[in-house]
């Protein structure tokens, strides 16, 4: 479904600019939950930016559905670690969902529906009447999701979406967007420096490598079945693999 062949990123000029991804391929098949992992600067965002259509490339190919991508596009929906920069403050919660369906100029009924299914879904149906400001950190996330599913995009790319909220709340959360996932079986591409939260979520995770010239250092395939229960031995082997991929990495990031 998205092809990412051989793709290479330079900001600036190409010879003597930030070589910042060489030759990272992978391929996305529909339905799949793919995580991207690595360390701080090695190019997750930067990743998510060509996925999305935001950034260009100086080697490689970008295919949706088999055709280039050349910029943003309704078949995806970016999510951002920031939700309440993400959302209209002066809208209220509903609002907030009805402005990308009245965008697509889609009936009022259909609008209505969508509204409706999205905001149960992401359990804010009571909270429909209230602004971003008055929910937690944790409830403007979904409504960022009920945003972002309300207009039916086939890929979901979500740059550290959790990574702002405490320990409870972010379990919280990874419980649900699994939950949304199976139920809706789209295609997610998910960011997060966090080793468990990759475990927890992926299909697959692409282990990426420090720049310059990052790349793909692995790609791990969980076949832990779900749920996942990150106290098992199960889980902790693969911890375990994935640090070791990672290991010397980390330290010369944080040495
Ligand atoms: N517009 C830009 N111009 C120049 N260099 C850039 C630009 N955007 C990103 N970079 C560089 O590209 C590298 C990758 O950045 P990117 O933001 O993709 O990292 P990341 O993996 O998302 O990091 P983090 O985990 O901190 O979010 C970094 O070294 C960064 O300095
Ligand atoms: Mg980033």
């Amino acid at each position: 479904m998205l092809t990412i062949d051989s793709v290479t990123k330079i900001f600036g000029e190409p010879a003597t600019g930030y070589r910042a991804l060489k030759d990272v391929s992978i391929e996305v098949p529909e339905g799949e939950f793919l995580c991207l992992l690595g360390p701080s600067g090695c190019g997750k965002t930067t990743l998510m930016n060509i996925m999305a259509g935001f950034e260009g490339i100086n080697g490689g190919r970008v295919l949706l559905h088999g055709r280039p991508v050349t910029g943003p596009g309704r078949d995806r929906m970016m999510f951002f670690q920031d939700a309440g920069s993400a959302l209209f403050p002066w809208q209220t919660v509903e609002e907030n969902v009805q402005y990308g369906l009245k965008l697509q100029r889609i009936p009022a009924a259909e609008r209505r529906r969508r509204v409706d299914f999205n905001l149960s879904m992401v359990g804010l149906d009571e909270h429909r009447r209230k602004f971003p400001a008055q929910l937690s950190g944790g409830m403007r996330q979904r409504l960022q999701i009920a945003r972002g599913l309300a207009v039916d995009p086939d890929i979901l790319l979500m740059d550290e979406p959790f990574g702002a909220l405490d320990a409870m709340s972010k379990r919280r959360m990874q419980g649900f967007l699994l939950d949304i996932w199976q139920r809706t079986g789209k295609t997610i591409v998910f960011v997060t420096h966090d080793i468990a939260e990759a475990i927890l979520l992926a299909d697959r995770i692409a282990v990426m490598s420090v720049g310059p010239d990052s790349r793909f250092r692995d790609i791990v395939t969980i076949e832990i079945p779900r749920p996942r229960d990150p106290s098992s031995p199960g889980f902790g082997e693969v911890y375990a693999q994935i640090e070791r991929l990672l290991g010397h990495d980390l330290d010369r990031h944080e040495g």
